[in-house]
C-alpha cells in the first residue's frame, strides 16, 4: 500500500507505546483511524493528539481477548467508514518469570491477548476484506517470536504462533488481493515492561516480599531499557515496510543473523540458544546480588 492518504485503519492497543506512535504517524500520513484499547483514558489522549493532523479519528473500547468486543467495534467501524484498508493487530501483554510458578490461567491470558486476538480479528474482518479483494493485515509479533533467546515463555509461545499464522496468511490471502505483514519489534521503549507480571518462586516471595521483588525487577528492566529504541523511531521503519508490502518488518538486523545461523549451522544455533538463556539468567542473578539476594538458592 504505497499511499496511505485518505485510507482507513483499525488498530488495537492504541493507548500506549507502539500503538499510540503508529496512530499518530498514520494520522500524519493522512489516514482516517478507528483506534481501540481497554485503557480508555489514555486512548482519548491518543485521539486528541491524532486529531491535530486533520483526519477523522474515532475511538472505542475493544478488549482484544473478547470476541463480542470485536464484533461490536467492527460493526461500529463500518457504520463510520465504508471500507477497511489497514488492520493493525498490535495489543499485547507479557507475563513471565519462574516457569513453575506460572499458572494455567496466566498462560491462557497471554495466549488470549496475544494470539486469540489475531484469530478474533480475522474472524471479524476477513470476510469483508475477501469480498472486497483488498486490504492489508499487519500483526505485531516480536523478535521473541523468531529467536526465543530470552523472554517470558508464554509470550514467546504466543508470538511464534502469530508469526506462523502471518506467514501462512501471507501465502493464502495473496490470491484474494490481501497483503499480510508481521512486525518483529526488538526492544522498544514502551510501558509493556513496567506492566509485565513477573512470577517468582513462593519461597522467594515469602522471604523477600512481593513489593521488594517488584522494585528490584523494575530497576532491572529500567537498566535493560537504556538502549531501547523510541516507539516513534521504530514506527517510521514499520510504516516503510507496510508501504513496501513486506511480509517481515524488522527493526533490528540482529534477528536476521540468528535466523541464518539456524538455517546454516543448526548445532551452533543450539549452542546459541543455551548460551543466551544462560546469559539472561546470569544478568538477573547478578542484578539480584546487587540487592544482597542470591536467587539461585530459591530455585529448583
Ligand atoms: N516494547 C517492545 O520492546 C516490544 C517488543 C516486541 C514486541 N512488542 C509488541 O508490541 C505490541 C505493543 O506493545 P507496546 O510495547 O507498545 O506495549 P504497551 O504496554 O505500551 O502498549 C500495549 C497496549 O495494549 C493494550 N492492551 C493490553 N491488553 C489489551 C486487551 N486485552 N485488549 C485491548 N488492548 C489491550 C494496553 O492497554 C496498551 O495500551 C505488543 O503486541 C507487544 O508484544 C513490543
Amino acid at each position: 500500500m504505497k499511499n496511505l492518504k485518505n485510507k482507513t485503519c483499525f488498530i488495537t492497543g492504541a493507548a500506549s507505546g507502539i500503538g499510540k506512535a503508529f496512530s499518530l504517524a498514520l494520522a500524519e500520513e493522512g489516514m482516517n483511524l478507528y483506534i481501540t484499547d481497554i485503557d480508555i483514558q489514555n486512548l482519548k489522549l491518543t485521539k486528541k493528539e491524532a486529531e491535530k493532523f486533520g483526519t477523522n479519528i474515532y475511538e472505542a473500547k475493544c478488549d482484544v481477548a473478547d470476541i463480542n468486543d470485536w464484533e461490536r467495534s467492527a460493526s461500529d467501524f463500518y457504520s463510520k467508514f465504508n471500507t477497511l484498508d489497514l488492520l493493525i493487530n498490535n495489543a499485547g501483554i507479557a507475563i513471565g518469570g519462574d516457569l513453575l510458578a506460572l499458572t494455567l490461567q496466566e498462560w491462557q491470558k497471554v495466549m488470549n491477548v496475544n494470539l486469540w486476538s489475531v484469530i478474533y480479528s480475522l474472524k471479524t474482518f476477513l470476510p469483508k476484506l475477501i469480498e472486497r479483494r483488498s486490504g492489508h493485515i499487519v500483526n505485531v509479533a516480536s523478535g521473541a517470536g523468531i529467536v526465543p533467546s530470552a523472554g517470558p515463555l508464554p509470550y514467546i509461545t504466543s508470538k511464534f504462533a502469530v508469526i506462523g499464522l502471518s506467514e501462512a496468511l501471507f501465502g493464502q490471502l495473496n490470491s484474494y488481493g490481501i497483503n499480510v505483514s508481521v512486525i518483529t519489534p526488538s526492544y522498544i521503549k514502551t510501558n509493556i515492561y513496567q506492566k509485565a507480571k513477573i512470577k517468582y518462586p513462593q519461597k522467594l516471595i515469602n522471604e523477600i516480599g512481593m513489593e521488594r521483588l517488584d522494585e528490584i525487577s523494575a530497576s532491572l528492566l529500567k537498566k535493560m531499557g537504556q538502549n531501547a529504541v523510541s516507539p516513534e523511531r521504530a514506527v517510521k521503519k514499520y510504516i516503510k515496510g507496510i508501504k513496501n508490502d513486506q511480509l517481515y518488518i524488522y527493526d533490528s538486523k540482529a534477528i536476521l543473523r540468528v535466523l541464518s545461523l539456524k538455517g546454516n549451522n543448526p548445532q551452533q544455533y543450539e549452542t546459541f540458544l543455551q548460551n543466551s538463556f544462560k546469559q539472561n539468567e546470569d544478568m538477573i542473578k547478578n542484578h539480584f546480588l546487587e540487592f544482597g539476594i542470591d536467587i539461585d538458592t530459591y530455585y529448583y
